[in-house]
């Protein structure tokens, strides 16, 4: 029987997608080594199509899908230790995290700048234009972490905020919040922990007795953190989260919703889809905490493997490791970018620190790695780096 006509029209459209996909990488293939996102969890897909249609930007409409919001919320608050006064805030990233971490502490203090290390995620850069916000910029250690002994010239009465970043975009590594905390709970500062890539690693790095510091609300000078379900989280994009010390605090950011079922709208986005919450909480529920840990434990023995074949080639990195992340040096850098590149393998390219960022995010296995490294031997061989 010939197809209908609107049949036709469907399949003729989806091939048009279908030539579009085809010129992507995908995680699946396990070729794509620079990036902080993930291959989603099956169960993820799953439950994003379930709830694609929702809206929570107008809850009242949803309450089913508001309880699954809450239910997530509740999971990755305890996965930071939150205190009883806390509330979380859905965003969609990293990116909306900080924003809105920012938008609170400027509401609340009144003032403008923001002290941070170089390390700090180009979404500050955002912030400064947004929000008409200053970065006070401290200086880095040889290990890549804020100098602390370096903040306190920084602070004067236009101090908005201090940044601490648990798990940094370009090599993973993570600030001294301890010490940090100590400051801002002092000097009753904001403290906003950016722990998008982390937050889904440390807590479990430490129950596997890797020496990295307290991130989270433990320490009680920590006011925000947000984290991301989209990258360590195993789910799909977009997914963040902001959890917030005191929950009084999100009347800074809330304004009246009008022509809505619920009275007051906080945060920075209107409509938005149930489906990537879903999504974020069924992994979740699939994996729990032991699931998590056991993820984690495994991206670390592969970055650990990796991290030997890598010194076996004969190259070095920009710093140890601290989680699932390495920097490796490159004095030919964009040629051995673009060459894996040719090759079919994608890895990022960080030019000020003159280096490749490789994440062995879930679905990078030990098979992935022993096939690319003689790629990068013999990519480094060609154009001359060894
Ligand atoms: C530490 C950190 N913060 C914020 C972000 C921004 O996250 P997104 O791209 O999800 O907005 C990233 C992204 O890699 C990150 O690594």
């Amino acid at each position: 029987m010939e197809p209908h006509n609107k049949d036709k029209k469907r399949i003729g459209i989806l091939k048009e997608l279908d030539t579009f996909k085809e010129r992507d990488f995908s995680f699946s293939s396990g070729h794509i080594l620079g990036s902080m996102c993930t291959q989603l969890h099956p169960i993820a897909k799953e439950a994003y199509l379930k709830f694609l249609g929702t809206n929570l930007g107008d809850p009242e409409m949803f309450p089913g899908t508001k309880e699954i919001e809450s239910k997530l919320i509740k999971f990755i608050s305890d996965l930071l230790h939150a205190p009883k006064t806390s509330v979380g805030q859905i965003v969609s990233g990293g990116t909306e995290g900080n924003i809105t971490a920012m938008w609170i502490a400027k509401q609340l203090t009144g003032k403008k700048e923001i002290i941070l290390a170089d390390s700090a995620h180009f979404s500050f850069k955002k912030i400064a234009s947004i929000m008409d916000m200053k970065l006070t910029k401290v200086p880095l250690t040889s290990d890549y972490n804020m100098d602390v002994s370096k903040i306190k010239d920084k602070i004067n009465n236009n101090t908005a905020a201090i940044l601490g970043i648990a798990g940094s975009t370009e090599l993973g590594t993570i600030d001294p919040i301890p010490e940090l905390s100590d400051i801002c709970y002092d000097e009753n500062l904001f403290l906003h922990v950016d722990a998008a890539f982390g937050g889904y690693v440390i807590p479990f790095l430490r129950e596997l007795n890797y020496q990295v510091p307290d991130f989270d609300f433990k320490l009680k000078g920590v006011s925000t953190i947000s984290l991301d379900a989209h990258k360590m989280g195993y789910s799909a994009i977009p997914l963040g989260a902001l959890i917030i010390q005191d929950e009084k605090w999100l009347d800074e950011i809330s304004v009246e919703s009008p022509c809505i079922s619920s009275k007051r709208q906080a945060g920075i986005f209107g409509t938005r889809s149930g489906g990537p919450v879903a999504a974020a909480y069924a992994v979740a529920r699939y994996l729990g905490k032991d699931g998590y840990k056991r993820l984690v434990e495994n991206c670390m023995n592969i970055t650990k493997h990796t991290e030997e074949k890598i010194i076996d080639i004969g190259l070095h990195f920009i710093t140890k490791p601290t989680m699932n992340v390495l920097g490796v040096k490159l004095k030919k850098l964009p040629e051995v970018v673009n060459k894996l590149s040719e090759y079919g393998w994608k890895v990022n390219k960080i030019d000020h620190l003159s280096c490749i960022r490789i994440v062995i995010m879930p679905q990078i296995t030990k098979k992935i790695i022993d096939e690319f490294i003689p790629v990068l031997r013999k990519t480094c061989e060609e154009v001359g780096e060894l």
